[in-house]
């Protein structure tokens, strides 16, 4: 199972500063996992403000058959580390997603305290974005044993 996880303020999504992250609505980065991941695939979305649900639901997916995570912490992203720490439990491949380029914003956007835990970040495709860490997905899949990205 593929669980997609999506920080504070990324429920917003569709109304929230579409300038910067466009239109497309969490329902729109949903269907486009699954439709990436194809019709056997399956895909669980988690949506939260709240960094300690975040967390917990990590953990959770330690055991309950999750086989990769794709996150876009939103703004936990530049300061979170108890989400650093539980994205590191993860035996699983994790690709962190930002809609945004976040290294042409503001200077505190530039730092991800995740992405030394992550097996690839993806910045500025937008929606394409997710598509694009499904295929990273598949393909970690198929790396040989010990070949670590982190
Ligand atoms: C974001 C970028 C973050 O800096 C910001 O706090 C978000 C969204 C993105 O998808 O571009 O909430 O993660």
């Amino acid at each position: 199972m593929i669980l997609v996880v999506h920080g504070p303020n990324l429920s917003q999504l569709g109304s929230r500063d579409p300038a910067v992250y466009g239109t497309a609505t969490l329902a729109d980065v949903e269907a486009a996992v699954r439709d990436e991941a194809g019709p056997g695939a399956a895909v669980e979305a988690f949506t939260s403000d709240a960094e300690g649900d975040i967390v917990r639901r990590l953990h959770a997916a330690r055991t309950d058959g999750t086989t990769a995570v794709v996150i876009n912490p939103g703004a936990l992203t530049h300061y979170s580390y108890a989400l650093r720490d539980a994205l590191e439990l993860l035996a699983v491949p994790v690709v962190e997603v930002h809609l945004s380029q976040t290294h042409a914003r503001e200077a505190f956007r530039r730092h991800s305290v995740v992405s030394p835990v992550v097996d690839a970040t993806i910045t500025g495709a937008g929606l394409l974005g997710y598509r694009l860490a499904v295929r990273v997905i598949s393909s970690a899949r198929d790396r040989p044993p010990g070949v670590d990205a982190r």
